[in-house]
């Protein structure tokens, strides 16, 4: 991080300093990431843990007066202080696997940060923005949005000179009501931007009422064309996401390569061999009615003539309309014939095939329905706790 003065950070809270410390050049909630000259800021009642983080090496410990704030206040200090390009990704899908992608292409180019994994919230963003060096060329930041005025608060202080929205679909529906809400959400990236920012954003009718701004620039991500490079993934969702990073890239100009190795992040389509020739897909992540058939399509081109074994979760925070959403995808897994499903969670019913109430009884169905060379699809919401169905498989 590049050093910030403890006088940056004093406002902000109860602030316990070594008696030798003027700065601090680097900031975590969690002390056992501590390290030598840190500032530790007690989020969510952490107290009990600044002791931890001293002993570790920190040169100071906040207990903020006002959680979000006081990350959004140290976070946008350390930015105001960089020359950094600073990326800030949205949208319903996407977001982890392009930032993913947009790392890959400029990390050879220019010294580039990019959020871990999936940090892209209140506390994962500014903790992303305070691993800002002095000679950080480039910043990729994710920035989640579970409801209306979240990427308005993430964009005030993380003031992104490119905006990137990956796509609009109903995820998160529960919080907004409708697809035309989401959309608002999503352009408040848009209203973000400062004068002379960039907007990169998917062909999508519903942005364009927030495409007006004559004081920044657009540029609208044809998903159809081709990739102009070899990639390690094939994926046809990745299409869209890679052209995505490109239109980033070139904003940014940095040159295109010839063969792209993207590492992604953790549970997307996580590739495992299995007995006989079997393959899992685990991608147990996050699920909604966008990236479950797009996961589904994927399974299908991969499995080949593998018998097919789906074990799908429900797709959480959809409210009213989950059901029908549901019933959609089950429809959607008769039309691909995929041969076994496991349904799993209440409104998963509507899947068909088996159905199961939570995710250990999946990992049960599975262990005595799998045969040898079986390709196995693992999906759904975070919530549905997927992941011990992959683990199960390939202890
Ligand atoms: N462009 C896309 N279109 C459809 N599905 C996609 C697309 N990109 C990714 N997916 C699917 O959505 C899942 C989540 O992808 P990813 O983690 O990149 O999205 P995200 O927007 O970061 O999600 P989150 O809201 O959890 O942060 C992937 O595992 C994949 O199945
Ligand atoms: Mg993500």
């Amino acid at each position: 991080m590049i050093p910030l003065e403890l006088s940056a950070v004093e406002p902000l809270g109860k602030l316990i300093a070594r008696p030798w410390a003027d700065v601090v050049t680097g900031m975590q909630v969690d002390s056992r990431r501590i390290e030598e000259g840190d500032l530790f800021v007690a989020v969510g009642g952490g107290e009990d843990f600044i002791e931890h983080a001293l002993a570790r090496g920190a040169s100071a410990a906040l207990v903020p007066t006002d959680d979000f704030a006081a990350l959004a206040a140290i976070a946008g200090a350390v930015r105001d202080r960089s020359s950094a390009r600073i990326v800030g990704i949205t949208g319903s899908t996407g977001k982890t696997s392009t930032k993913d992608i947009l790392f890959a292409l400029c990390a050879p180019h220019r010294r580039t940060i990019a959020n871990e994994g999936n940090y892209n919230t209140e506390i994962g963003v500014p903790l992303t923005i305070c691993r800002i060096e002095e000679d950080t060329e480039i910043c990729i930041s994710e920035l989640g949005m579970r409801g209306a005025g979240q990427i308005a608060w993430l964009a005030s202080f993380v003031r992104p000179d490119v905006g990137v929205i990956t796509n609009i679909g109903p995820a998160h529906l529960e919080f907004l009501g409708s697809i035309e809400n989401i959309a608002r959400a999503k352009a408040e990236l848009i209203d973000g931007l400062p004068p002379g920012g960039i907007a990169v954003v998917p062909d999508e009718p519903l942005l364009e009422p927030y495409l007006t701004r004559s004081d920044i620039t657009v540029k609208r991500v044809d998903a159809s064309g081709p990739i102009p490079f070899e990639t390690s993934y094939t994926s046809k969702h990745q299409v869209q996401n890679t052209l995505t990073a490109i239109a980033a890239a070139e904003v940014l100009e940095i040159p295109l390569p010839e063969t792209l190795n993207v590492e992604f992040s953790k549970f997307r389509e996580e590739e495992r061999a299995l007995p006989g020739d079997g393959v899992l897909l685990n991608d147990c992540y996050n699920a909604n009615p966008v990236s479950m058939r797009a996961a589904l399509e994927h399974f299908v081109v991969r499995a080949g003539d593998r018998r097919r074994v789906a074990v799908l979760g429900e797709m959480l925070e959809l409210g009213p309309g989950a059901p029908e959403y549901h019933r959609e995808i089950g429809a959607f897994v008769q039309e691909l014939g995929i041969e076994h499903v496991i349904a799993v969670g209440e409104l998963a019913r509507d899947y068909g095939g088996d159905w199961v109430a939570t995710a250990a009884e999946a990992a049960e169905r599975l262990r005595t329905e799998l045969r040898p060379g079986d390709a196995v699809l693992v999906k759904g919401s975070l919530g549905v706790g997927l992941a011990v169905v992959a683990e199960n498989l390939t202890a």
